[in-house]
């Protein structure tokens, strides 16, 4: 079954526990953290107290991306018994292979994240490294903006490459994921879609949550 990872940089903070609660019983099986550092992005959010404060408030494994400048001096704040990825952005790593392995050294599975303009090409020779590449489908920083359709073609690529050469990689999509592409970008290889907006923005989150990953996972009503 394909994931659903509700990102609660959209979440109401004065509630993070519940907000994180909710999505669980919805159904979801990732929880997605985005910390930003004001420096790789023009932006502050959430640091590892926040996070494991939700220890104990879910269950759900944390899908930590680290949208941060030196993510070898910070990914080992991020280690817990609930995170199951540390992603790091491969523009912010000057020897990504070598902090590749010292994520998977922490003893949690190691992701590469893309910006939108970043080519494949820069992750090819370090994907026996990954356990999970992360696609940007809109330029790091904020909640809520638009999907960038290019990155259905990256997603393609990845998927066509990992066949080819055997990987085991999960795929990961990351901005502007909604009901009205979901399917598409599962269709086109995705095996985890971070969703924000989308799923904190509803009026009826459990709902939400339900209706995505039906979509995502081609089980919605009126589909096979
Ligand atoms: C953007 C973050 C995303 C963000 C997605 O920089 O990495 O995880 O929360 O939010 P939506 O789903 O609203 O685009
Ligand atoms: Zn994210």
């Amino acid at each position: 079954m394909k994931r659903l990872a509700p990102s609660v940089l959209s979440a109401d903070f004065s509630k993070l526990g519940e907000e994180a609660a909710a999505v669980e019983r919805a159904g979801a099986q990732l929880l997605h953290i985005d910390v930003m550092d004001g420096r790789f992005v023009p932006n502050l959010t959430i640091g590892p107290a926040v996070m494991k404060s939700l220890i104990g408030r879910t269950s759900l494994p944390f899908d930590v991306h680290l949208m941060i400048s030196d993510p070898d001096r910070y990914a080992p704040l991020f280690v817990t018994e609930q995170t199951e990825f540390i992603t790091v952005h491969a523009e912010a790593c000057t020897h990504l292979h070598r902090t590749l392995q010292s994520v998977r050294s922490l003893g949690v599975k190691a992701g590469v994240a893309l910006n939108p303009a970043t080519p494949l090409s820069t992750v090819e020779y370090v994907l026996e490294l990954a356990d999970l590449v992360l696609v940007m489908s809109v330029n790091p920083g904020f909640g809520g903006q638009s999907f960038i359709p290019s990155s259905l073609k990256k997603i393609r690529q990845l998927a066509d490459l990992r066949r080819a050469e055997g990987y085991s990689f999960e795929i990961e999509i990351d901005g502007g994921v909604g009901t009205a592409n979901i399917a598409e970008i599962s269709s086109a290889g995705a095996d985890i879609a971070v969703a924000g907006s989308a799923v904190y923005g509803a009026s009826d989150v459990d709902a939400r949550v339900k209706h995505l990953l039906a979509e995502m996972n081609g089980t919605a009503a009126g589909e096979k």
